[in-house]
């Protein structure tokens, strides 16, 4: 592919020694500038690369003047000759690296003022100057790969529908309320006073309707608007590639799902996938075995449940298991011979999510134990629980007690610590599970209502569905969760498509007739014309390629994303708007209402 154009023959990242001889003309960014007293170096950066420019005061001493007050980020056009570097001057680590192009002419194009923050360097920047800054973070080498890998990635995603029949299509932005679990972002209607559209949490409903409509394989990189508490892995917009099909059960979703993720990892990306087929995990065992509904598997570390072998005199785990609580524990493996700082380090960290300590019980490589536990506990019983947590000598067991979601939190988090410390895992492979057999429903205590686990359209177990009316937690939902190296990366489910079912739900959910028939009349009305069995996915896009691009925040990967805080630092939003504005959208600010300033924590 040629990229010559107007102000260029070649890009910075194309030539190479057979080139050498050949007149060019290159245009970019100036990388660095070194002045060596005679000759002055020039790295010249585009997209595509960095070339060398030489500018020598005999061969063009014009060329050379204007090189010496060239700074970095000024924009250059340079013509000159392709010439092989001199023998022991070559450049490795640079694919141009075995030319240079010596300049005849070198023409400002435009100067830069110095920016904020080095381009050429990579070093660590404050992330809101590199945010309000964006356009200059994103002439960093890195950054520009992370949007080609997002790039690729979107494109491959496209093929690979197209080819299996999927119908790309477009759904609208100013909508209705659809629920997701988060507040909505409203627009006010000018037309229509008091009257709002709001954005959509994800095009859920409208897919669904696609299916209604007889258009059987739809997908969309579908944009996401959710007023939500931010993280590093969320934004207020992020971005979905949303799937729906009719006549599917889950296993077609999964599976289309499953091939499609091993085609992008293994062929796009180049990563590792740790075990194929994705190994699925119920609900429950998810929980029990890694204390999450979103287990990282890059690596074991299985939490174990005690419980029953934890009765007896001692308080700690007497008291959390008398309250109805568990005890549950972890193996280090190597770990015996923590001093007692570290091992109060880790306990430290327990507290901090929320357990009242950790008990320890380390076996030294000889086989001796080292524990309050020796005390209080039969050495049957101490057996027991070595044996049941699968540990041997070397190894260091703790353990917390308290209420089971406790246990689970806090084990959970100290899992990903250990592993973190204990260097277990390999940043080149990925690992993915399925997780099934979620709750359709939980209880919102506060509120006196149940709420959908998934969303409200996720259909459940035919067998459950009697219990609706008696055991509402125990039915167990058609959703599906994937998640990989402990992100949940996407989610979906086989969906309800008859419409008192549906109904049921939202009642469930203590929304009144009323409320339905206005929220929700349209899908139900939708459900009374023919609506196939049909089921679906939504990928979280930005996790993905975080993933994929071995970043810690989505935020890497999002060419324009709002701060933690979730501001756009770059263009001002959100911002005031003038009084005719609001006046036009019959809008009263009340007075005293701050705006915050913008930060960025993680
Ligand atoms: P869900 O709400 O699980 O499902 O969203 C699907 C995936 O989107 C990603 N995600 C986010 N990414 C960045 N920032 C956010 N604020 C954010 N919220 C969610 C996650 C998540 O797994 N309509 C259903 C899908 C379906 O049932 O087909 C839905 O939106 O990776
Ligand atoms: P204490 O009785 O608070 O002095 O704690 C005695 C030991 O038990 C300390 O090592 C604590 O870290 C630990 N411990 C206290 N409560 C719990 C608990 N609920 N689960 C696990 N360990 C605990």
């Amino acid at each position: 592919m040629s990229f010559a154009v107007h102000h260029r023959t070649h890009t910075c990242g194309e030539l190479r020694r057979e080139h050498c001889g050949q007149q060019v003309r290159l245009a970019g960014w100036v990388n660095r500038r070194r002045d060596h007293g005679g000759l002055i170096f020039l790295d010249l950066r585009d997209r595509y690369g960095i070339t060398q420019i030489v500018c020598d005061p005999s061969r063009s001493a014009e060329a050379h003047r204007v090189a010496s007050e060239v700074r970095a980020e000024y924009v250059i056009e340079v013509t000159g000759t392709v010439t092989p570097r001199l023998p022991g001057t070559e450049n490795p680590h640079l694919a141009t690296g075995e030319i240079e192009v010596a300049a005849a002419t070198i023409q400002v194009l435009n100067p830069s003022r110095v920016p904020p923050f080095p381009i050429a360097d990579e070093s660590r920047a404050d992330e809101i100057l590199r945010l309000k800054y964006r356009y200059l973070d994103l002439r960093r080498p890195k950054m520009r790969d992370n949007m080609i890998l997002r790039h690729r990635l979107i494109k491959a995603m496209r093929d690979y529908l197209d080819e299996r029949g999927f119908l790309e299509i477009e759904t609208p932005i100013l909508i209705k309320s659809t629920p997701e679990g988060a507040r909505d972002y409203l627009v006010p209607s000018r037309l229509y006073p008091g009257h709002f559209y709001a954005l959509p949490q994800s095009p859920q409903q409208l897919k669904q309707l696609l299916m209604v409509a007889g258009l059987d394989r739809y997908f969309q990189i579908a944009r996401c608007f959710r007023d939500e508490d931010q993280r590093a892995d969320r934004q207020p917009e992020f971005t979905q590639l949303d799937i729906e099909m009719a006549f599917v059960d889950e296993n077609d979703v999964m599976n289309l799902i499953e091939g499609l993720l091993i085609f992008l990892v293994e062929r796009v990306a180049q990563k590792r996938i740790k075990q194929k087929p994705f190994p699925r995990l119920s609900y429950r065992e998810a929980l029990e075995r890694y204390g999450t509904d979103r287990p990282d598997l890059r690596f074991e570390l299985p939490l174990v449940t005690i419980s029953d072998l934890a009765s007896g005199t001692f308080g700690v785990f007497q008291q959390a298991l008398a309250a109805g609580g568990a005890v549950k524990g972890i193996r280090v493996p190597g770990a015996a011979g923590y001093s007692r700082r570290e091992v109060e380090e880790l306990t430290d960290f327990a507290r901090s999510h929320g357990a009242k300590g950790l008990v320890s019980l380390a076996i030294s490589p000889t086989g001796e134990l080292k524990s309050p536990l020796t005390k209080f506990l039969s050495s049957e019983q101490v057996q027991a629980i070595v044996a049941r947590m699968q540990a041997g000598p070397g190894d260091l067991l703790l353990f917390v007690a308290d209420r089971v979601e406790v246990c689970n939190e806090v084990l959970s988090r100290l899992r990903l610590h250990l592993a973190e410390r204990l260097q277990l895992v390999d940043p080149q492979e990925l690992a993915f599970c399925w997780v099934v057999d979620f709750p359709l429903l939980s209880y919102n205590a506060e509120e006196g209502r149940y709420e959908a686990e998934h969303n409200p359209f996720s259909g459940m177990a035919e067998e459950d569905v009697p219990l609706l009316e008696t055991e509402p937690l125990k039915v167990r939902s058609r959703q599906y969760d994937i998640i990989c190296n402990g992100t949940e990366i996407g989610g979906g489910s086989i969906r309800i498509n008859v419409a008192p079912l549906l109904h049921k739900v939202f009642s469930l959910m203590r929304y009144s007739d009323e409320e339905i028939r206005e929220r929700f009349g349209h899908m139900l009305e939708a459900f009374e014309y023919g609506a196939p069995p049909h089921g679906g996915i939504a990928l979280g896009l930005d996790r993905l390629v975080m993933i994929l691009a071995g970043e810690q925040t989505i935020r890497e990967v999002i060419a324009f994303p709002k701060t933690q805080s979730a501001q756009d630092v770059l263009l001002n939003a959100p911002s005031p708007v003038d009084e005719q504005q609001l006046r036009e959208l019959h809008l009263q600010v009340r007075t005293g209402d701050q705006s915050p300033q913008p930060s960025v924590h993680n």
